[in-house]
């Protein structure tokens, strides 16, 4: 028999979500009230794939390329675009707009002022349709959009830098795809958490992949080295940036096999993602990064790219007001 009175102390899941707008298939509606079909294929195979855009102060930063890895990761699941990416950018800006606590201002944001940062989730499932692992044609994608505050590293994880652990890359073979079906990375990211750590960098054999939801960088005698861009890693929207800032810094830059030993031997480790930015690991496995008296303190190299990306952000602002 059920015990009604417990059943009924249990809060509605609804109830802890924000108080927030999204976009579902073409409308706006509170995340809350949000709902799709039970029959959805990104509910029921992790059918889907999904983005992560960071807006600063209201401008999207580096939505192009977030638009281009979308399409590359539709065209792998045969799932056609049903928006163009004025229409993509037009929902993440109204979604920014409504979100709680937002101020219009036509100031350019800082470093410090993350008040009015917020990160745009884009999700599209292949749609609704009885269960059959085969691809059905035809369906209508399932398109959900939504926008949160930024949590981005707090000032004490900037100055001293991050704890990281190692573990094997039990994923699958195709993560280039910016896929929903996350379990792989769900369980990656717990060891971390099991740990008491930022996050989980993960090896395939002997080479370094990524972390669990971040990229990984190793510097090596002033040169920044990271994996190949290939079906083995997310390709970060920090790689082009990553590679570019490098380039105008005059700092050496090379994508390459990277293998455990010189993970573990690197003057500096850093990860890279959307709301990580670049940020310094400082210690592997309870084992300080780096030699000598620098070991487990952010080095050099870091602090130059993180300077570098922060002039990134405020460019692309300015450029985007000129426009
Ligand atoms: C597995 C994985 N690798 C890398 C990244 C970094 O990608 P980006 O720089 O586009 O945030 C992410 C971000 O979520 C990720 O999940």
């Amino acid at each position: 028999m059920t015990d009604s009175s417990a059943l009924h102390s249990v809060p509605e899941a609804s109830d802890s979500l924000p108080d927030a707008p999204c976009y579902l298939n073409g409308e706006y509606t509170p995340l809350k009230d949000a709902k799709i079909s039970v029959m959805d294929r990104g509910f029921i195979f992790g059918d889907g794939v999904y983005e992560v855009v960071p807006a600063y102060a209201g401008h999207l930063f580096r939505f192009t390329e977030h638009m281009a890895r979308l399409d590359r990761s539709l065209a792998e699941l045969r799932i056609a675009n049903p928006l163009g990416a004025d229409q993509w950018r037009a929902i993440a800006l109204q979604l920014i707009a409504n979100s709680p606590g937002y101020q219009r201002s036509s100031g350019l944001n800082d470093a410090q002022t993350t008040a009015n940062d917020r990160l745009i989730y884009i999700q599209l499932s292949r749609g609704v349709a009885m269960r059959d692992h085969a691809m059905p044609p035809g369906l209508k994608p399932t398109v959900f959009m939504m926008c949160n505050p930024m949590k981005l590293p707090s000032a004490q994880q900037r100055s001293d830098g991050v704890a990281c652990v190692t573990a094997a890359d039990f994923r699958w073979e195709k993560a280039h795809i910016k896929s929903t079906s996350l379990l792989g990375a769900v369980f990656a990211r717990q060891i971390s958490v099991d740990a008491g750590a930022a996050e989980t960098i993960m090896f395939r054999g002997n080479y370094l992949s990524e972390a669990a939801a971040s990229n990984v960088w190793v510097v090596k005698n002033g040169k920044v080295m990271g994996p190949p861009k290939d079906r083995l890693v997310l390709e970060g929207i920090r790689y082009g940036l990553i590679e570019q800032m490098c380039q105008s810094a005059g700092i050496a830059f090379e994508l390459r096999r990277i293998s455990r030993d010189e993970v573990l031997t690197a003057d500096e480790i850093l990860l890279s993602s959307a709301t990580k930015e670049v940020l310094p690991v400082t210690s592997l496995d309870g084992r300080p990064v780096g030699n000598g008296e620098a070991a487990g303190k952010p080095g050099p190299v870091y602090a130059r790219l993180y300077a570098a990306y922060q002039q990134a952000k405020q460019k692309e602002q300015s450029h985007e007001r000129l426009a």
